[in-house]
């Protein structure tokens, strides 16, 4: 997500002061940075492609400061990362500069409308420009700042948090806020807006947080909240306590843990994104077409890690739904296997991070071949999206622990509406069926938060067992596929040994190695598969394992063969890789801490592998 900061105050110093808060926002992800402020009355903007020294480069004339300034760091949307794309934005006049985190869903409208009305000329291909200028238009017609941006914003649709400044109003910053986070911070002769605390959590610990719908003024001396009809708002401060370190973290101790709690937000995002209010699933920016669907005759997934967990419970959605023939491969390996491709392929590559050179490899080869690509990507201008034909984002926002989580489950819906569009097209669904999975996937969020509630168990579950050096994972089913993943987690974070196998593969070798007190977790979600993992965990228990089962809620016959069971709500089957991962990650990542490991950067991993 964007980082928006901004400052007024009585002495000159703002560039230092923006610079800094941006910095302390660089968790959130970013591919450029820009700071405009008021020098001898006008607005000066520097901004830049790149990380914020990029910047810093363009930004040391002394002559450039003010007392008064916005900064941004961009986490692209519309546009590819460009110094033109970066942030401020300003109208034509350049009497107003705006910072934008978000999405204006209606800005083609009003685009149209600035173009055709007013011959406002554009230099971005940001949906943020059109702020600025409809500002703009707002200010010639009523001569004031918070007037203007309180009629610009009623006509703004979407997710967004913006920070205006005006140079026929050299005295204050306007904030306003809507599903995209604000916060205001009460200085010294000085006073601040940003995303987030840790922008200036240095110079105050005195927090408005900004709710939805609300305008927020800042001069250097005074911070007033309005509603949308200029009616001021009584809010009480929010004393910080956390230090700068913690405040990145928004007071959780580890990013992963944030970053699964996230989970909920991350799916509703990339749903909503990609769902019409009649809960139609819209392929903007999709050019794949129904012709090009009905022609694939094969599907390949390919990705790495987690990015490859996901694609594996992709395939089995869309065998199911589409009934396309889909195969999967770690993408070091599709490389080298002389795959059978053709332009009846489509080709989907899954990344976080649109740089894993392997997936970027096997993704060049798959359309030197003929196929069709499309791509599963977190990270927008990323060289994956950037190469594929199609790419369908998810919407997690950054993730900065090396354990994926909310890319993961993020990723899971997007192959889910993959798998139900091309069922749709195809008529291998009917409405009803469609329907049903789209009322399910609109239900996991709620249903994470019942999950989330058992924390405090799972964290218990974890200190007893986080001594164990071997710790075993078993699934039938699509519960095969999150097995890999739990393991995957506790391994590259815990650094145990852990192992996940097929359950009905156990009897062919590795339950030779089950002893007294071995740990299973037995994934037992499928309600088709029921009693086939009852008859595994019989098995497994005769030679003496300890299991801890994951059941739909509920489901006595496996938690009566368990020794312990967490349930997770009742859903689909089909979804339930969406629900089972999360007390696994939690597990994961309370082994990791009861082990006093480093959660966020496991050692030998890198959050991007970009050699081969
Ligand atoms: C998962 O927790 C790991 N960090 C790793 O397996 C990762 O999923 C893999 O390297 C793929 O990364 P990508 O999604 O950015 O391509």
């Amino acid at each position: 997500m964007c980082g928006i900061v901004g400052y007024v105050g009585e002495e000159t110093g703002a560039k230092d002061i923006i610079l800094g808060g941006l910095k302390s926002l660089e968790y959130r992800g970013y591919d450029s940075a820009g700071i405009a402020m008021i020098c001898d009355k006008k607005i000066v903007t520097k901004k830049k492609v790149g990380v914020i020294s990029n910047l810093e480069k363009i930004i040391g004339d002394p002559e450039f400061d003010s007392n008064i300034g916005i900064g941004h760091t961009r986490w692209a949307t519309h546009g590819v990362p460009s110094d033109l794309n970066a942030h401020p934005h300003c109208n034509m006049d350049n009497t107003v500069a705006v910072v934008h985190n978000g999405i204006i869903e209606n800005y083609m409208e009003i685009k149209e409308e600035l173009l055709r009305d007013h011959d406002i000329t554009f230099k971005s291909e940001t949906d943020s420009e059109v702020i600025a200028h409809l500002i703009g238009v707002y200010y010639d017609e009523c001569g004031d700042l918070h007037d203007a941006v309180t009629k610009a914003t009623k006509r703004m649709r979407g997710t967004y948090a913006i920070v205006v400044m005006s140079s026929k109003e050299p005295d204050k910053i306007i904030g306003v806020r809507k599903d995209a986070p604000l916060v205001a911070g009460i200085g010294k002769g000085c006073n601040f807006l940003a995303s987030d605390i840790p922008a200036f959590l240095k110079y105050s610990g005195q927090v408005y947080f900004i709710e939805n719908n609300e305008i927020v003024v800042v001069t250097k001396d005074e911070i007033k909240i309005y509603d949308e009809d200029k009616k001021e708002i009584h809010r009480d401060v929010f004393h910080v306590t956390w230090d700068v370190d913690a405040a990145e973290k928004a007071g959780y101790e580890h990013f992963m843990l944030k970053e699964i709690h996230e989970q909920p937000i991350g799916i509703e995002e990339t749903l909503t994104r990609r769902l019409t209010d009649s809960g139609e699933i819209n392929l903007d920016g999709i050019s794949m077409t129904k012709e090009d669907i009905e022609k694939f005759d094969k599907i390949y997934i390919v990705a790495c890690g987690t990015a490859y967990h996901a694609g594996l419970v992709g395939k089995y959605a869309i065998e199911k739904m589409a009934k396309i023939t889909v195969e999967t491969d770690v993408a070091s390996e599709f490389r080298y296997r002389d795959p059978l491709i053709d332009e009846k392929t489509l080709f989907i590559a899954i990344s976080q991070s649109g740089e894993t050179q392997d997936t970027l490899q096997a993704l060049r080869l798959a359309k030197s071949k003929g196929a069709r690509v499309l791509s599963v990507v977190n990270v927008i201008g990323s060289s994956v999206a950037r190469e594929s034909d199609d790419v369908f984002y998810t919407w997690a926002g950054p993730e900065i622990a090396v354990a994926s989580t909310k890319a993961y489950t993020t990723q899971l819906v997007c192959m889910y509406l993959i798998a139900l569009y091309m069922a749709r097209t195809k008529g291998t669904i009917d409405n009803a069926y469609y329907d049903r999975m789209i009322t399910e996937l609109k239900n996991i969020p709620e249903k994470l938060e019942m999950i989330f509630s058992q924390e405090k168990d799972i964290e218990k579950i974890a200190e007893e067992f986080h001594r164990n050096n071997e710790i075993f994972f078993i699934g039938r089913g699509v519960d095969s596929t999150v097995s890999l993943e739990g393991s995957l987690k506790l391994k590259e974070i815990s650094y145990i040994n852990s192992f996940a196998i097929a359950a009905g593969e156990l009897k062919h070798g590795t339950i030779a190695l089950v002893e007294n007190g071995t740990l299973f977790f037995a994934l037992a979600t499928q309600d088709s598969l029921t009693e086939k993992m009852g008859s595994n965990i019989e098995e497994i228990k005769a030679r003496g394992a300890y299991v801890i089962s994951i059941a739909k809620e509920g489901n006595e016959l496996i938690s009566n063969l368990s020794d312990r069971c967490i349930f997770i709500p009742k859903c689909a089957d089909e979804v339930s890789p969406l629900l089972t991962v999360v007390p696994l990650q939690i597990f994961a990542y309370y082994v990791a801490k009861f082990r006093g490991c480093n959660i966020d950067k496991p050692k030998n991993l890198a959050k991007s592998v970009t050699v081969e």
